[in-house]
């Protein structure tokens, strides 16, 4: 097997890329911590069912999301190449590297509508800052329609693309580890500043209490599925990204610990987040079941009567564009890893045309939530809407299925390369044979057959 040697394109014989054990820990953990958690889980729960939901949600993580994770770095190590030929690598089997390369598709798809919500976080930041978010009287919901109706997300969604091209463009340590290692620590900071600032908002109570004291009654069939949904979203599964990643870990370092610290990383962030989102809403006396819209609506309306308000919600949408851009890159790197092999491209170029076609293909993504192309519908959903379902309800789902299958019966030496025996590697197998696909089934033919959320 490939073991060290790089098919390096361009034909100049380079060291295979590689992460240090803390670089790739970071990385993993700035990847599967996003906007998921920061945009997407505080409105999913608020819909869903509050804290019954959230521990839900901490299920779907520990029986299903981790032992896909693990799965996925053992495979992305193991067979050392990208999210299509490693699964070749380990089996020789093509139609094996096939199934692999969906999650290739799956990742474009993911980046173009995922650097648009990115991109409206960097004008929210300049607003939030220059106070162009505090007027007195101001209709939060119409002014974020208006902004998202018009051509500056495409503009914002172009600089997103620019900056993560640029750093998948340098390389694995001299890029994307470095960018993380910069950002991450700095994340945690504000988010620290965020939460104590939250907490000590008046009525704050009301919004840990929604939060944190589960009451199952709150849930519907639908939170299971969405639930499980958004664990394989938060933690960056099904579509190739810790399979691409796990390719640069070096042999030395421990894939079960790594699986750990990522899942108490990812379910950390989505804790806070939960503690800074939910008492600043129910304190500013709002609802958080306004989907969507919930950061960009219901948020910047209470930061606007909270002292320092311009400062403290310059610092929220700071944190979300941190967190968007460190999943950004990780998904860039799953379609560019691809061509790179594939096309024998340098990463240069492999970055730049993948960043440009996503670029283009996330127009009519940016342009279909308020904008021009809001009125066109396939089957009632916008083009944005279909993104969104396509890759969380439909494609991940399959990517998961088919890195459990793979792991689970096709490909015998898993154990081994992720470091388990012995009660580990059977409590493993159980999820990754029987537990994990069924579920992910049941939602898949969920969204398919019965009701597509
Ligand atoms: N995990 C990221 C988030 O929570 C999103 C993501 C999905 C990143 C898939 C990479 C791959 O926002």
């Amino acid at each position: 097997m490939s073991k060290s040697s790089s098919n390096s394109p361009g034909g100049s014989l380079k060291k295979a890329e590689r992460f240090s054990s803390s670089g790739f820990i970071l990385a993993a953990i700035g990847s599967s911590v996003g906007l998921g958690n920061m945009w997407k889980f505080p409105y999913i729960t608020g819909e869903h069912g509050g804290a019954a939901f959230f521990l839900l949600f901490i299920v779907c993580l520990i029986v299903v999301g981790l032992p896909v994770l693990l799965a996925e770095m053992t495979i992305g190590r193991g067979g050392r190449g990208n999210a299509a030929t490693s699964l070749f690598n380990l089996t020789g089997n093509k139609y094996w590297k096939w199934f692999g390369a969906l999650s290739v598709l799956t990742a474009f798809l993911i980046m173009s509508y995922y650097a648009v919500v990115a991109g409206w976080t960097f004008q929210y930041t300049l607003d939030s800052l220059t106070g162009g978010l505090s007027h007195k009287g101001m209709d939060y919901e119409a002014h974020f329609n208006d902004f998202a109706g018009g051509l500056m997300p495409v503009f914002w969604q172009a600089v997103v693309m620019l900056i993560c091209g640029y750093v998948v463009a340098r390389g694995i340590s001299g890029g994307i580890e470095k960018f993380n290692k910069i950002l991450i620590p700095g994340f945690l900071i504000i988010l620290l500043v965020l939460m104590a600032r939250s907490l000590t908002l008046p009525g704050a109570a009301e919004g840990v209490e929604f939060f944190l004291k589960p009451d199952f009654a709150k849930l519907d069939s639908e939170s299971v599925l969405v639930a499980l949904g958004h664990a394989f979203f938060s933690l960056s599964l099904g579509m190739g990204c810790m399979l691409t990643y796990g390719s640069y870990v070096k042999k030395e370092q421990s894939l079960g610990k790594a699986t750990i610290a990522i899942g108490i990383g990812d379910l950390g962030y989505a804790f806070i987040a939960g503690l800074i989102i939910f008492p600043t809403v129910f304190s500013y006396g709002l609802q958080p079941d306004k989907g969507v819209g919930l950061a960009f609506m219901a948020l910047p309306a209470a930061f606007s009567q909270m002292p320092f308000g311009a400062f403290f919600g310059g610092l929220f949408f700071i944190l979300l564009a941190i967190a968007a851009l460190t999943s950004a890159v990780s998904i860039l790197e799953v379609p560019v890893a691809f061509a790179m092999t594939q096309w024998k491209w340098s990463r240069r170029k492999a970055a730049s045309i993948v960043a440009s076609v996503c670029f283009v293909l996330g127009i009519p993504a940016a342009l279909s939530v308020t904008g021009s192309l809001s009125g066109f519908l396939i089957f009632g959903k916008t083009v944005f809407d279909w993104f969104d379902f396509s890759t969380a309800y439909l494609l991940m789902p399959i990517g998961g299925l088919v890195v459990t299958l793979f792991t689970g019966y096709a490909w015998k030496r898993a154990g081994e390369e992720a470091g388990l025996a012995g009660f580990w590697y059977r409590a493993w197998m159980v999820a990754l044979r029987y537990v994990a696909p069924l579920l992910i089934l049941v939602v898949l033919l969920y969204s398919l057959f019965v009701k597509p959320v």
